[in-house]
């Protein structure tokens, strides 16, 4: 494999890098043509990366270190069903999820399109009678509530679709249960009532202690009013562990499988967005995986210099590698999107915050950023101050919709006018003169942008935009050279965590335990 440093492509951006020390956004911006010259659409969604320190020559060179990475070849490779994830020996297959039932994609020799229909077939009609009110509750009501339980890629997808598409829910309430601490579980509970109420156990592994402590508990508060047989009409499991699931007591039938080739942070297409069918319905689940499905698309046809992931990815890598900007921010300019930043740290921070590579050696350059976001204007009246002014700037992506979903037509212009003062203030920034000699009120201005702008927020555009950060996040991990795939990072918390609970249950402290540790759990719990 490459390693990226030694490209020509990296000492030629190294060289770009130093002689923009002058580059002015200001100045560039003054051209009329730079707009359309860096912007790129598709289905009407635009992407405009105008407000970026990247001249002609830079573009150029950020893509043919893509291209020099074999970023086609390893996309190819994804999307055929290859074993990328190699530490884990498994495909990548997200993108098979929402494939026409038409496509054909092998792995280990079996088309696996079939399988992915049979289970969206299966998500229709149990979200259909669920949703008509054919599947009833053990005394005969119709289901009032469902209540998804699980966590990380288990939860913020799903959580993040319904929210987004708040306009669109026309089913049950959907609850979101995903923190073992307890307040979580029975604050939701007091809410509910057990002849009303359908829980789906969403877990890839069916193992995953946060979540299965939170089903029993669901179990329990259940069968104090009703017969073991109410089970079967109050809980299914979404999973790709069929043994674990039958241990649990849910039948097979009520089970809704995926394969190990999707992973947990890229599940929200599969069984796993149940949820997401309960809420809005199953033909607007389809049209989100229809807009996922037009980005794969792109993401597969489009050359290098149109394409928007691409783009997107590379420059990411341009800021963390070269600039040595750490972070980056998600602004939606729309509260419904408000916990897209929410989903994509997991998306995004879980695949490429690696200091390992594939190969298993410990990389000397920086990789994932750190994400975060809020909703502009409210982040503008707290963290935005920072974001304009302290010394190291933090490259952002806005996004607004043309048209709103109200009818406050005056709000509406209002956010327009914040989305785009914002963008410009940090592109243009406030010189010393412009601030009437205050130091205090200058703006260096230079810190990117990229701004998109849905026409409106419909299940389809949501998916489109969502599949262009997870080919984002794909393309910088080959550029770093990482598996993007398994996450070993949160493995030792779970581990260690394991003997303490038992310590805390016990009251007995080991000894072996750093002082700190010791000192903690007799605070807490002697
Ligand atoms: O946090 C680790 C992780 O494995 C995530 O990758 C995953 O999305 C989450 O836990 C939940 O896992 P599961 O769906 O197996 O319960």
């Amino acid at each position: 494999m490459t390693y990226f440093p030694e490209t020509p492509e990296f000492t030629k951006l190294s060289e770009q890098k130093t002689m923009m020390e002058d580059f002015s956004l200001r100045t560039a911006l003054a051209d009329p043509k730079r707009f359309q010259d860096f912007s790129l659409s598709l289905k009407g969604v635009l992407f405009d990366f105008s407000k970026h320190l990247i001249t002609d020559d830079t573009r150029y060179t950020l893509l043919s270190l893509a291209r020099s990475m074999n970023v086609e070849d390893v996309r190819d490779q994804m999307f055929a069903g290859e074993k990328i994830n190699n530490t884990e020996g498994r495909a990548v297959l997200h993108t098979a999820l929402r494939a026409p039932r038409t496509a054909s994609v092998m792995v280990d020799g079996e088309n696996v399109i079939p399988f992915v229909h049979q289970v969206l077939d299966q998500m229709k009609n149990f979200s259909d009678a669920v949703r008509n009110g054919t599947h009833k509750g053990y005394t005969g009501k119709p289901i009032t509530d469902v209540v998804n339980i699980g966590i990380g890629g288990s939860d913020l997808g799903p959580r993040f679709v319904v929210d987004a598409l708040t306009d669109f829910c026309s089913g049950p309430t959907v609850h979101f249960v995903s923190n073992v601490d307890g307040f979580d579980m029975s604050s939701t509970l007091q809410k509910l009532s057990p002849e009303t109420t359908l829980f789906i156990v969403a877990s890839k592994t069916f193992t995953t202690e946060e979540t299965m402590l939170n089903a029993a508990v669901a179990k329990q508060w259940l069968l104090k009013s009703a017969p073991e047989s109410a089970i079967s009409n109050h809980f299914v499991a979404l999973s790709t562990n069929k043994d674990a699931v039958i241990k649990f007591g849910i039948l097979e039938q009520n089970m809704f499988p995926f394969r190990d080739w999707v992973g947990g942070r890229y599940s929200l297409w599969s069984a796993i967005g149940l949820s997401i069918c309960m809420a809005i319905g199953f033909d607007n689940f389809r049209d989100l995986l229809d807009g996922a499905h037009t980005m794969d698309e792109h993401f597969m046809e489009t050359p290098i210099d149109k394409n928007i992931p691409v783009m997107m990815a590379m420059l990411g890598v341009w800021y963390v590698n070269f600039w040595n900007y750490p972070a980056h921010l998600l602004l939606p300019y729309d509260t419904r999107l408000g916990k897209i930043a929410k989903f994509t740290q997991q998306m995004d921070m879980e695949s490429n915050g690696k200091a390992v590579d594939r190969d298993g050696n410990v990389v000397d350059y920086a990789t994932g950023p750190v994400i975060f976001g809020e909703p502009g204007t409210d982040s503008q009246h707290s963290f935005m101050q920072l974001v304009h002014q302290s010394p190291t700037p933090i490259p952002a992506d806005f996004m607004i919709c043309k048209k709103p979903s109200h009818d406050l037509k005056d709000n509406h212009d209002c956010l327009i006018a914040n989305f785009l003062a914002q963008t410009r203030a940090l592109a243009i920034g406030q010189t010393l003169n412009e601030a009437e000699s205050d130091t205090s009120r200058v703006f260096t201005g230079n810190r990117p942008t990229t701004s998109i702008v849905l026409p409106e927020l419909t299940p389809f555009n949501l998916g489109l935009l969502i599949a262009a950060y997870e080919h984002k996040v794909f393309v910088q991990g080959v550029i770093w050279n990482l598996n993007s795939y398994d996450q070993p990072g949160v493995e030792l918390g779970k581990k260690l965590a394991k003997p303490l609970n038992a310590a805390i249950k016990s009251k007995t402290i080991d000894p072996s335990l750093d002082g700190s540790t010791q000192g903690l759990l007799n605070f807490i719990v002697k």
